[in-house]
């Protein structure tokens, strides 16, 4: 018997990765790591362990791998902590005897200008030296970061950028958990893999699909990278987090967040779900 876990499997990707586990393995052999486990009530009635764990508690991580052979490490959310969060987890592993862990990083993450990258480059190299038997999933950015909330660009017919023509080679979570899980079950260590989507657009594309399944004409409209942020801090988005995205943005126009590889769809087993399709289900 082999036994899966996932951490951060009370967010929204790990709950994805979760159902996929439901489908490949029985729901006893996933170990679902919380740092509340009674967020996860529904997956514990389905039969999966769900065991208490925070990053920042190295013994919890410990007590909660016990008898774990493989491990799907979800980057958390506490910019500027990951690092050190994501080393108490591959310690912890590495204490465990864990055979195989998979972790989601950023695309191209030696080399990426975004300014999410140090921390999974950091984070792949703490891996590297702990000598743990592992794969690497880079990640791009998710198409329901663009997809959610298109009502006011909708109503305004305007979606504001900093990309220019810049592709953007995103994919849905539920297909990066797919591949996610594939790799959790089937990953034999030693690969990067960089797991965009298979098909890229510009943000004109994805401006055309949002008229398309409205039914409203909808253009994007192109902004140096400090018009931008302004335009996000006035829709409300704190500075910081404005800036992020602007520059984000900008760097995508210089090809940060493309990929031609189709190593996702080839992991998963499945086509990706083109950024339309992505549009016409967000938008019901
Ligand atoms: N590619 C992209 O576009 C993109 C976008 C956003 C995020 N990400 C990255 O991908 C990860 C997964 O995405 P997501 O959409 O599932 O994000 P999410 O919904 O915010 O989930 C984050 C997960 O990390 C867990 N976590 C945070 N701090 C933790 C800690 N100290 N100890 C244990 N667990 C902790 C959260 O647990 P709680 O439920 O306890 O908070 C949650 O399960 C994110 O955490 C982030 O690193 C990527």
């Amino acid at each position: 018997m082999t036994t899966y876990a996932v951490t951060g499997a009370t967010g929204k990707l790990g709950r994805l990765v979760l159902d996929e586990m439901l489908e490949k393995v029985s729901p006893g052999d996933i170990v679902a790591l919380a740092r509340d486990p009674a967020a996860l009530s529904d997956y514990a009635m389905k039969g999966v362990q769900v065991r208490q764990a925070d990053y920042d508690d190295p013994a919890s991580l410990d007590a909660a791998l016990k008898g774990v052979d493989r491990v799907l490490l979800i980057s958390g959310n506490a910019v500027g902590q990951r690092g050190r969060q994501h080393g108490n987890v591959i310690e912890a592993a590495k204490k465990n005897g864990v055979s195989y862990l998979a972790y989601t990083s950023i695309l191209n993450a030696r080399n990426s200008r975004l300014a999410l990258a140090p921390e999974h480059k950091e984070t792949e190299e703490i891996l590297e030296k702990a000598g743990i038997n592992h794969d690497v999933l880079r990640m791009p950015w998710y198409s329901d970061n663009y997809v959610g909330g298109l009502a006011p660009a909708i109503e305004q017919g305007a979606i504001y950028g900093a990309a220019g023509n810049g592709r953007f080679s995103t994919a849905s979570r539920a297909d990066l958990a797919a591949g996610a899980a594939a790799a959790l079950v089937n990953g034999q260590g030693g690969d990067i893999y960089e797991l965009a989507g298979d098909q890229s657009w510009t943000m004109d594309d994805f401006a055309a699909e949002v008229s398309k399944h409205s039914g409203k004409p909808v253009k994007y409209v192109n902004q140096s990278e400090a018009d931008f942020a302004k335009t996000l801090e006035g829709a409300g988005l704190p500075p910081p987090i404005a800036a992020m995205l602007a520059s984000t943005s900008y760097l995508a126009g210089h090809g940060e967040l493309y990929n031609d590889e189709r190593q996702l769809s080839r992991l998963s087993g499945r086509p990706t779900t083109p950024i339309g399709e992505s549009i016409r289900q967000a938008l019901g």
